[in-house]
């Protein structure tokens, strides 16, 4: 295991991903960390970049003890500073912040037989680089060589003379680094010694052998399915590792994308063999949604109601467990755990080293659920990153076009309607939202947009049909390119494509007249409209 420590860059769970594309665990903790409290003896170290100047009053900075455990360390950008102004170099504020493309130049060390260092072995004479800091070293730090120098930063590239000790100015895990992944992976694999054995087939084995010692012999579990790829891959491994003692619940909320409950029933339930209810709770949901346009209330609204129908429908299976339990039938116990399909960067967010940021939109997570049934968390995919879990899908055999299916937010289409949700609404939506996502699959195009959707907007236009005049809806159709949700930019769609999605949601949903499409970027927009 690679440990890294976060101090707060925005790329540091970026260094976490390269590592694990070398098939090497790495796992982020907080740059305050003491190293006992880490429960593992990591075989190297990274400390991330920083928003931080090493000379702030308040700049965060590491526990000196892990220059004593005698493995590798690897300073990125603020990380270089860090372990430069801790072993007593000079660090000086630069006059600009250097931002952007830089080429940084390999040295050679060592005279007539000179050879690059190891960090750089096999890299070339020189690499394009992504610069991203204010501060930049003045001298290194005593017993520390360059290894490597750009145009305006002497020092971009340190190594010490005789421990593994290195620091990189420029940031090795952005993809603006075309070979950083390497360098990353001279580092870990060859300067650390790290074993490739990260890989989805050894999580499987280790993954279900831990929730049955988790679990025990008896016990059951019960988690929520929406449809999405986590929550099927979470469903789906607690099924191999405890079979029908997971009780998967998923529950129509009236809002769904058409057909949704009916195939997620069809995939997990008779395909997988997992143990699901369906729950059909839209008229509960309907009555609730009710008049509202808010989409905050919207979101709130949904967001308790699942929890009601969640929690009800618990309760009834935990009163068939508690029956069996009387009647001493061969039980499987009563219910202990609540399954979640928490991932890593949602791990990453509540553990990182960052300051509060602002809550744009709250998205809605079975957060504090069934506090009085007093279960117990069991989040089997805390370790991975979403392209990770979609391997392991494959590998669990989830059919391919879930495991790449498109986010889907939770307040489902409630959210993609912008006036009052209404059966009406709803029914008009799924139908346009069908028809755009079937033609983006036929025209080869969905794996290459992160996330599209139709939207239903609450005004009314002109429009001619035959010879007669309608006064019909309009649908929003949005397409988005992104790598992280935070920004996002609009598609750019072959305008046939455009041609023919228009022209079949003007003819086959009754109620709309006119289709736009949507060409904001995020920001100023955002993804969802509401
Ligand atoms: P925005 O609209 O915030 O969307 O740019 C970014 C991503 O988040 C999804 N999203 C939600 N997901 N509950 C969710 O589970 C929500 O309330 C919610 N709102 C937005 C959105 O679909 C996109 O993938």
């Amino acid at each position: 295991t690679i440990l890294i420590l976060d101090f707060g860059s925005q790329y540091s769970h970026l260094i976490t991903r390269r590592c694990r594309e070398h098939n090497v665990y790495a796992e982020l903790m907080p740059c305050t960390t003491q190293l006992k409290d880490v429960k593992f003896k990591p075989k190297g170290i990274i400390l991330s970049g920083s928003p931080y100047s090493v000379y702030d009053k308040d700049s965060p900075h590491a526990d000196p003890a892990i220059y004593e455990l005698g493995v590798p360390i690897l300073g990125i950008c603020y990380g270089l500073q860090e372990l430069a102004w801790q072993m007593k170099g000079t660090v000086e504020k630069c006059d600009h912040r250097e931002y952007g493309f830089a080429q940084v130049q390999i040295s050679k060390i060592g005279g007539d037989n000179a050879s690059v260092d190891a960090l750089f072995e096999g890299l070339g004479d020189e690499m394009q680089v992504w610069m991203s800091h204010g501060d930049q070293l003045s001298a290194p730090p005593p017993d520390f060589h360059v290894i490597g120098y750009t145009a305006t930063a002497p020092y971009a590239a340190l190594a010490h003379n005789s421990r593994p000790i290195y620091g990189i100015q420029f940031h090795p895990e952005v993809t603006h680094s075309p070979r950083g992944k390497e360098v990353i992976g001279r580092f870990i694999l060859n300067i650390c010694g790290c074993r490739r054995n990260w890989t989805m087939e050894e999580f499987i084995g280790k993954e279900v052998t831990r929730i049955r010692e988790i679990c025990g012999p008896r016990g059951r579990v019960i988690g929520a399915v929406s449809g999405g790829v986590d929550s099927t891959v979470a469903a789906k491994l607690m099924h191999e590792a405890i079979g029908d003692r997971f009780h998967a619940i998923m529950v129509d909320n009236g809002v769904l994308r058409l057909n949704e409950a009916k195939q997620v029933n069809e995939m997990l339930n008779k395909d997988l063999g997992v143990n699901l209810t369906v729950v059909d709770a839209s008229d509960l949901f309907l009555s609730r949604l009710d008049g509202i346009e808010d989409p905050e209330q919207k979101r709130k609204i949904i967001g308790n109601t699942f929890i009601n129908v969640f929690e009800a429908e618990a309760a009834k299976i935990e009163a068939v467990a508690a029956e069996e339990e009387k009647n001493g039938a061969a039980a499987k116990g009563r219910v202990e755990w609540l399954l979640q399909g928490t991932l890593y960067p949602d791990v990453i967010e509540s553990i990182s080293f960052k300051g509060p940021s602002a809550t744009i939109k709250t998205h809605h997570n079975v957060g504090g659920l069934l506090k009085d049934m007093k279960l117990k968390l069991i989040e089997p995919l805390r370790e991975l990153f979403k392209d990770e879990v979609r391997s392991l899908g494959r590998l669990l055999s989830i059919p391919a076009p879930l495991v790449q299916r498109h986010p889907f937010p939770g307040p489902g289409l409630a959210i993609r309607i912008l006036g009052p949700v209404t059966r009406a609404q709803v029914a008009i939506l799924q139908h346009a939202d069908s028809i755009y996502i079937e033609e983006i699959r036929k025209a080869g195009l969905y794996d290459q947009i992160a996330q599209a959707f139709a939207v239903l907007l609450p005004v009314k236009a002109v429009g001619v049909m035959g010879d007669a005049r309608t006064y019909e809806q309009v649908i929003a159709l949005r397409a988005v390119q992104t790598e992280d949700f935070m920004t996002a930019d609009w598609y750019v769609f072959p305008p046939e494509i455009l041609r023919r999605i228009s022209s079949r949601i003007t003819n086959e949903v009754a109620g709309i007249n006119r289709v736009t499409y949507d060409i904001s970027s995020k920001p100023p927009a955002t993804v969802e409209w509401l």
